[in-house]
């Protein structure tokens, strides 16, 4: 479901009007609203106006998604920082490039987020999608050195759902929500077989129109294949870190860093819609390994999928110090710059790290999307990857969101096609 920006119409004439938005006028077409007048206010997707709300939700929104900071001028800047920003509108920034503004401070700092925000409303326009993730089981046979969810972590307790649960919390979440897109996330189990998931995809995908992403971790080829077939659209499958030595320091035994990139490579030509990203702050990490990574989800992400390292009990980096929310959204930022057209949503762990603040700068800061979790209650808490995980209370998003409109749907389908139209073009 997506949630637009408002905006309040200036005129109008037979079935069309002239609305304001933050990119200056705008005619749309009007056929659904007969009464519509001067001063309304309204909802609109797809150069469509769909329905009016009253003037003081329209300021909830907009105090919710509008930077209303003043524009910065980028002349009094320093010729470095224009130089990159510049650059960032005709082609790919360096790992130079990444790291001085990485390292930018007051109001360079400021004006990176603020043209990530114009970058994000030029190409993406004024809307953002909600999305759900539904957390199936946290049985894991990895033992990722950061990770609550790690086979040797003997303190959690560990659950499944069944698939009549699956489908039912999905189901739901369709039809009763508005949920477009669903990602369908747990440990590495496979007590899961293909046949398992196949038959959840296929079921949900019968009754329900609905992209499904699946974020279970590596298995085989063949096995991505048959899920793809069965009606999966997407992966969330993050590469963690594109160091390879910090990779294996966190990852000893089990994930191996050349096999995250052979399953980003035959999810690729598999035809997924691809989720993947690093972690922000990991013990250990540098500033270039923080360009690296940036460079390596613009080659392999459709949708970047990133958060800030959380210090998690129980596990062998629960001494060590949490990523920071600022460093994740100037992170956030330049992938923005460099990825007109994707999806990037703001992670739980962001969330947790920042909370509410940390979700709106980063929705003002390039940020397209949230991720709300739909996993049952009483499973919620026990699905602890880190702790204090951040759960979204929905009210204002849901009021707001376009729930069942079919557009939604479709236009969804438009920004995916274009996100992977935009990768394809840098792969060549
Ligand atoms: N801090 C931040 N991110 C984490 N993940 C797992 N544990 C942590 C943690 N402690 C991320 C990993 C994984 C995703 C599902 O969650 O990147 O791929």
């Amino acid at each position: 479901m997506c949630l637009t920006i408002p905006a309040k119409v200036k005129s109008t004439e037979g079935q069309t009007a002239v609305i304001i938005t933050s990119q200056g006028d705008k005619q749309i077409k009007n056929s659904l609203i007969p009464d519509l007048q001067a001063g309304d206010w309204i909802l609109y997707i797809n150069e469509i106006a769909l329905r009016k709300i009253p003037a003081d939700e329209a300021g909830e929104i907009l105090n919710l998604l509008e930077d209303s900071s003043t524009t910065i001028n980028l002349s009094k800047l320093s010729e470095h920082f224009r130089q990159i920003i510049e650059a960032s509108e005709q082609r790919d920034l360096t790992k130079e490039e990444i790291i001085y503004l990485l390292k930018t401070s007051g109001e360079e700092h400021r004006a990176l987020l603020s043209q990530a925000d114009n970058v994000r409303r030029t190409y993406i326009k004024d809307f953002i999608c909600i999305h759900g993730i539904i957390e199936f089981s946290n049985h894991c046979l990895q033992d990722c050195h950061y990770c609550g969810l790690n086979k040797n972590n003997q303190q959690i307790t560990r659950y499944r759902l069944t698939p009549k649960q699956i489908i039912e919390v999905a189901s739901n979440a369709v039809e009763n929500k508005g949920y477009k897109l669903l990602v369908l996330q747990s440990g590495q189990d496979p007590y899961y077989t293909d046949e398992l998931l196949i038959k959840i995809i296929q079921e949900i995908k019968q009754h329900h129109r609905v992209f499904l992403i699946l974020s279970v971790g590596e298995r085989n080829y063949e096995s991505y294949k048959k899920l793809y077939e069965a009606g999966a659209s997407g992966v969330l499958f993050r590469f963690e870190s594109a160091n390879e030595k910090l990779f294996k320091k966190i990852h000893p035994n089990g994930k191996s860093w050349e096999a995250r990139f052979e399953h980003l490579d035959f999810m690729h030509k598999l035809g997924y819609f691809v989720a993947t990203g690093s972690i922000v702050g990991l013990p250990g990490q540098s500033i270039e390994d923080t360009a690296n990574d940036i460079l390596c989800t613009v080659k392999w992400a459709h949708m970047a999928s990133l958060g800030p390292f959380i210090s998690t009990p129980n596990t062998l980096l629960d001494k060590q110090t949490s990523g920071s929310a600022e460093q994740t959204i100037k992170v956030m930022a330049i992938l923005r710059l460099m990825m007109k057209h994707a999806r990037i949503p703001v992670s739980t762990a962001l969330e947790t790290v920042g909370g509410e603040e940390a979700r709106i700068q980063a929705l003002k800061s390039g940020a397209n999307s949230l991720m709300f979790n739909l996993t049952p209650p009483e499973f919620r808490s026990l699905y602890q990857i880190y702790p204090d995980k951040f759960f979204e209370t929905e009210t204002v998003w849901q009021k707001y969101g376009l729930f069942n409109y079919e557009e939604s749907y479709q236009m969804l389908e438009e920004r995916m096609t274009r996100a992977i139209e935009e990768n394809n073009l840098r792969l060549l």
